[in-house]
């Protein structure tokens, strides 16, 4: 097992390769909007955007007139954010940031937002701790987590067996798509817990070639294995029969709204 700091430091590394942006604009651009409009995101909020990614929530809660920071251990990312956010006429902040021991004073935003981010961070009761505590009283903390269903699961399950060092903590990511989990690490510290269940189109997640070529992840597990053609070819294989057998398929999501107490 790797020890937190090289854990961290493989993450960054994983996350700066192939391309992220254009993973995250062909997939995943449909969830900025949707958590900055159940975040009530609006006008004068001081918003942290955490695992932020190249700006899919952090763009478009600037563009909803909030003044916001954008953080993520990866900061490999942010020119392709920068240049996004140029692109729709909005500035951030782009600041390094490890969701477990987030760089900022307590109580300093309105909102604390992460887009399938800050799950990937291997202890979970750290990150609920440190978005709780940067949140004001009264403020709004809004999460999407992937629901441990379908082709994500089988794609987890992949991961683990076919990393070379490991790629996901002891908790797994899937576990924040679970609303008991979710609700046991924020426990009493906010005074309400909203959940509700978003189902989208896998976009060019559905679109295997383009996510070895593109997708960090996929990158990775390739790279890892490359001199090992036997090991590449039950790899193939293995992501061809979870492709075939999630055809069809949509990304099942947990959208987590909460209000701290
Ligand atoms: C799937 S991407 C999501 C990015 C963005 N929120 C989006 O919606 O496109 C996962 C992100 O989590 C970041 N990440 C992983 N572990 C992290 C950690 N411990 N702290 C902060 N960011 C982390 C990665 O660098 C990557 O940008």
């Amino acid at each position: 097992m790797l020890d937190d700091g090289a854990f961290k430091a493989h993450q960054r590394a994983i996350w700066a390769q192939g391309d992220y942006h254009r993973v995250a604009t062909s997939a995943l651009w449909d969830l900025g909007p949707l958590l900055v409009a159940a975040c009530g995101i609006g006008p004068g909020q001081r918003v942290l955007d955490v695992a932020a990614g190249t700006g899919n929530v952090a763009i478009r809660a600037a563009e909803a007139g909030a003044e916001v920071v954008a953080s993520d251990l990866t900061p490999e990312n942010f020119d392709a954010g920068r240049r996004e956010a140029t692109a729709h006429g909005v500035q951030l902040k782009w600041v390094v940031a490890d969701a477990e021991a987030l760089p900022f004073g307590d109580a300093e935003f309105d909102a604390v937002t992460s887009s399938a981010g800050a799950i990937f961070a291997p202890h979970h009761q750290m990150v609920a701790d440190e978005l709780v505590r940067v949140c004001r009283a009264g403020g709004t903390i809004g999460l999407v987590a992937i629901v441990p269903a379908g082709a994500a699961v089988d794609l987890f399950d992949i991961v683990t067996r076919y990393a070379q060092a490991p790629m996901l903590g002891e908790q797994s990511p899937l576990e924040w798509g679970r609303t008991e989990h979710v609700r046991e690490l924020f426990g009493d510290r906010v005074e309400s817990l909203s959940f509700e269940r978003r189902a989208i189109e896998p976009g060019m997640l559905a679109d295997i070639e383009l996510l070895k070529a593109h997708h960090p992840v996929f990158v990775e597990l390739y790279r890892g294995l490359a001199g090992d053609p036997d090991r590449t070819a039950a790899l193939d294989r293995e992501i061809d029969e979870m492709a075939k057998r999630s055809e069809g398929e949509r990304v099942q999501l947990l959208l987590v709204v909460a209000r701290k107490r």
